[in-house]
């Protein structure tokens, strides 16, 4: 479901990163959402870009972005930092939200990566009116770069600050994490670069902490597995069409080919945005969204990434 929202606010709040507002137009509400969920801009040149919700998931009259300038733009962020303006209107998506808090944890550990702070700064605030005991460990390059480091500061919760630049160099994601163990049940959370969420869970992994999650907003490739077929069929139940998907083309593609009504976003299994209903065959899972046991299910995909393991699969589109 898209709704039309307007712009109601831009903010500079660090190098590279501004703030979007976004409010109801009049006569209509924002659906409620949960921290750590994200919302999709449809913008010009058929470009959906993903972007999580930073404020307090209470206020139900704005939804808050905060959005980097990529260096490796393709298009989305230059867009918004260069011909967004106040008073425009927008298609958004609903809130999704693949980063739920564990509202139960004893304790939390919210972990963030420069722009990454946007999910985390929405889960503290969540934390914060629920009075649970959480901790911020808030990395960066360097101050003048990392975003709403004033709402970070005024939250009642122990803030742990890493900024490259003072520090002579990244942080060591193990000492921070072996320094926090758990107790009794104590949830972890990450957002932020690649290569600090690989440090996060292999951290995680070594320290035997089960209770960690992360949100990423770049893909890491998932190659085929040995089973995958390069060639099998696919039938739409809904639309009633069937085709073939061979060695040189892939689900994705056919189903853009042929219009078919899916809600494409990343494009790169990170969003969720395009998750089908799988009615037979078997995936093979690329995406990063699903759990294992929901890939092991085979009940649903993300079409933007996957192939299958069987001739056939069948799809609720
Ligand atoms: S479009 Fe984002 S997971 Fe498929």
């Amino acid at each position: 479901m898209t709704m039309k929202v307007w712009v109601h606010t831009l903010q500079f709040e660090a190098q590279n990163i501004i703030s979007v507002e976004l409010r109801p137009i009049p006569g209509q509400k924002l659906v409620p959402f949960q921290a750590g969920s994200h919302i999709d801009l449809h913008l010009p040149g058929n470009l959906i870009r993903s972007y999580s919700l930073a404020n307090d998931s209470r206020e139900t009259h704005r939804y808050l972005l905060g959005v980097l300038k990529e260096k490796s733009s393709r298009g989305g962020s230059v867009y918004v930092h260069e011909q967004l303006r106040v008073g425009m209107q927008l298609t958004i998506s609903e809130p999704r939200n693949n980063f739920p808090l564990h509202e139960e944890a004893v304790h939390s550990v919210l972990i963030a990566g420069g722009i990454g702070i946007t999910p985390i700064l929405s889960m503290a605030k969540r934390l914060q009116a629920l009075n649970k005991s959480f901790e911020i460990l808030a990395l960066g390059r360097s101050r003048n770069a990392f975003a709403f480091a004033d709402d970070i500061a005024e939250l009642k919760c122990h803030v742990h600050w890493h900024f490259d630049d003072v520090s002579n160099g990244p942080p060591n994601l193990y000492e921070l994490l072996h320094a926090r163990p758990p107790k009794s049940n104590s949830h972890y959370y990450a957002c932020g670069p690649a290569a600090m969420l690989e440090a996060f869970e292999t951290a995680c992994q070594t320290l035997g902490y089960v209770n960690h999650h992360i949100e990423r907003f770049a893909a890491v490739e998932v190659k085929a597995a040995d089973d995958a077929r390069q060639s099998f069929t696919v039938e739409l139940r809904k639309s009633g069409k069937t085709f073939e998907v061979t060695h040189d083309t892939n689900l994705h593609q056919q189903l853009i080919l042929l219009k078919i009504n899916v809600p494409f976003s990343c494009e790169e299994g990170i969003c969720g945005a395009c998750e089908t209903q799988v009615l037979e065959g078997t995936p093979d899972h690329r995406d990063m969204v699903l759990s294992s046991a929901e890939q092991a299910s085979n009940r649903v995909m993300m079409v933007c990434v996957s192939g299958c393991k069987t001739e056939r699969l069948v799809l609720n589109l």
